[in-house]
C-alpha cells in the first residue's frame, strides 16, 4: 500500500474525543469533552421543527445564509462598536473548528510560524500542522496562567505570521484583561502579525471578569480574525455552526478556503440558529447566571471533598491537580492519561489528561467540565468522593 502523507503522522486523533469514546464504552459520566447534556433554548428547537417542513434543505450560500450573516454582523458589530458588513466581513463555517482551520490556512504558508500560548486547545496543533505552519509556544504560567511579556515579545521577534489567542481560554479558564490584550495588540502591530482569536466561550464569563473582543480594541480590526461558534452559546454543539469575522480582504481569502473545505454549513440549521443569534441581552445574562451556578456548585463540591482545583474566570472547564494521587504507591510512575483511563473504569467519571493541552512536560493536571445538569454534577461529585477518599487512607 502507498504511504500516507507525512502530515497525518505528525498528530494523533483528539485525546478529548478519544476520552468520550472510552467514557461511552464504560457508561461513565462524561466530563471530558465539553458539551451540555441539556436542551438548547426552546425557540431554536421550535425553529428547527418548522424548518424541517418549510426548508431550506439545499445548499445555503457558501459563505453563510444571508439572514444569519446579517444577524452575526449585527451582534458582533454591537460587541465591538463598529459596523460589520455581512456580505464581505462574515463567513459562516462548520463550527468554530472549521473557522480556526480556515483562518490558519488563509494567512499561513508552509513554514510560517504561529505563536500559541501553552496550555492550548488541542485543535491548534493540528491546525498548524495541516496548514504547514510551525507553532512557537509561549507558556501561560499557573496558578494564574499569566504570561511573561518578554517571553511573548521574544516569540514575536521570530517573525511569526500569526498568533492564536483563545479567550476565554480552554483549558485554563483565563479571561484576558484589557491590558493583556492591548499589549498583545501592540506586539501584533509592531511586528506586523495577524491575531486569530478563538472566542467560542465569549458568553461564558463569570463576574467580575469581562470578555473583551480583541477586534474591538483601537486600531486592531484590520489584523484580527475573530473565530467563534454557536455551539456553546446556544448549547448546539451538534449543529456544527461557527463563523469568522474580519477585514474584507482576509475574509475574501477565507471564503475560498471554506468553499473548498466544506462548501458550506448546514442550511436548515443556519436558518433555525438565526433565531438564537437575534436573542436580546437577557438571554446572555441568563446563560451567564446558569453557568455561574454550575461553576460554583461544582468547584465548591470539588473543594469540599478535598480535590485541588482552579476556579475558572470563563469557559466551563476546571483543572484538577492530581499530584497528591500520583505520589501514592498505587499510581507511582503513572501518566495523567493512564490515571484518566483508570478513573473512567474505577470511579465512573471521564476527564481529559492535562498533558494533551501543554507543550511543556505537565503530568499533574486533569480537565473536567461542568456543562451538565445539577443532578449529573452531584452524582459526579459523589463518585469523585471515592477518589478523594484514597488520599485519606
Ligand atoms: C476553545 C475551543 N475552540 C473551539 C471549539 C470547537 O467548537 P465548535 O463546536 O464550534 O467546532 C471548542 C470546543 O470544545 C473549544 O473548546
Amino acid at each position: 500500500m502507498p504511504q500516507l502523507s507525512h502530515r497525518v503522522s505528525r498528530f494523533t486523533d483528539s485525546v478529548i474525543r478519544r476520552m468520550t469514546r472510552i467514557s461511552d464504552a464504560h457508561g461513565a459520566i462524561n466530563l471530558s469533552q465539553g458539551f451540555p447534556d441539556f436542551d438548547p433554548p426552546k425557540p431554536l428547537m421550535d425553529a428547527l421543527a418548522k424548518v424541517a417542513y418549510q426548508g431550506p434543505h439545499q445548499y445555503a450560500v457558501t459563505y453563510g445564509a444571508p439572514n444569519l450573516c446579517q444577524a452575526l454582523a449585527r451582534k458582533h458589530g454591537r460587541a465591538i462598536g463598529r459596523q460589520i458588513d455581512p456580505d464581505t466581513q462574515v463567513v459562516v463555517t462548520c463550527g468554530g473548528t472549521e473557522a480556526m482551520m480556515s483562518a490558519v490556512m488563509t494567512v499561513c504558508d508552509p513554514g510560517d510560524k504561529v505563536v500559541v500560548f501553552s496550555p492550548f486547545y488541542e485543535n491548534y496543533g493540528a491546525d498548524a500542522i495541516l496548514s504547514g505552519a510551525e507553532p512557537i509556544y509561549v507558556p501561560l504560567k499557573p496558578p494564574a496562567f499569566d504570561f511573561d511579556r518578554q517571553e511573548l515579545e521574544d516569540a514575536f521577534r521570530q517573525h511569526p505570521k500569526a498568533m492564536i489567542l483563545c479567550n476565554p481560554s480552554n483549558p485554563t479558564g483565563k479571561v484576558f484583561t484589557r491590558e493583556e490584550l492591548t499589549f498583545i495588540g501592540e506586539l501584533a502591530c509592531r511586528y506586523d502579525v495577524f491575531v486569530i482569536t478563538d472566542e467560542v466561550y465569549e458568553h461564558i464569563v463569570f463576574d467580575p471578569y469581562q470578555h473583551i473582543p480583541m477586534a474591538g480594541l483601537p486600531g486592531l480590526f484590520d489584523r484580527v480574525i475573530t473565530c467563534s461558534s454557536l455551539s456553546k452559546t446556544y448549547s448546539i454543539t451538534g449543529w456544527r455552526l461557527g463563523y469568522l469575522i474580519g477585514p474584507a480582504q482576509v475574509m475574501e481569502g477565507a471564503k475560498k478556503v471554506h468553499d473548498f473545505l466544506t462548501v458550506g454549513a448546514p442550511a436548515p440549521l443556519q436558518e433555525a440558529a438565526c433565531v438564537g443569534v437575534n436573542f436580546g441581552e437577557d438571554y446572555y445574562k441568563e446563560l451567564k447566571a446558569l453557568y455561574t451556578r454550575k461553576r460554583d456548585f461544582f468547584c465548591d463540591g470539588l473543594e469540599k471533598i478535598g480535590l485541588d482545583c482552579n476556579r475558572p474566570q470563563g469557559s466551563y472547564f476546571v483543572l484538577v491537580d492530581i499530584s497528591r494521587f500520583l505520589a501514592l504507591e498505587q499510581f507511582k510512575g503513572w501518566s495523567d492519561l493512564a490515571f484518566c483511563e483508570w478513573m473512567i473504569g474505577h470511579i465512573g467519571v471521564a476527564a481529559v489528561p492535562g498533558s494533551s493541552f501543554f507543550k511543556e512536560d505537565v503530568n499533574h493536571l486533569i480537565r473536567l467540565h461542568f456543562a451538565r445538569s445539577e443532578e449529573t454534577l452531584a452524582e459526579a461529585l459523589r463518585r469523585l468522593e471515592k477518589l478523594a477518599a484514597l488520599l485519606k487512607d
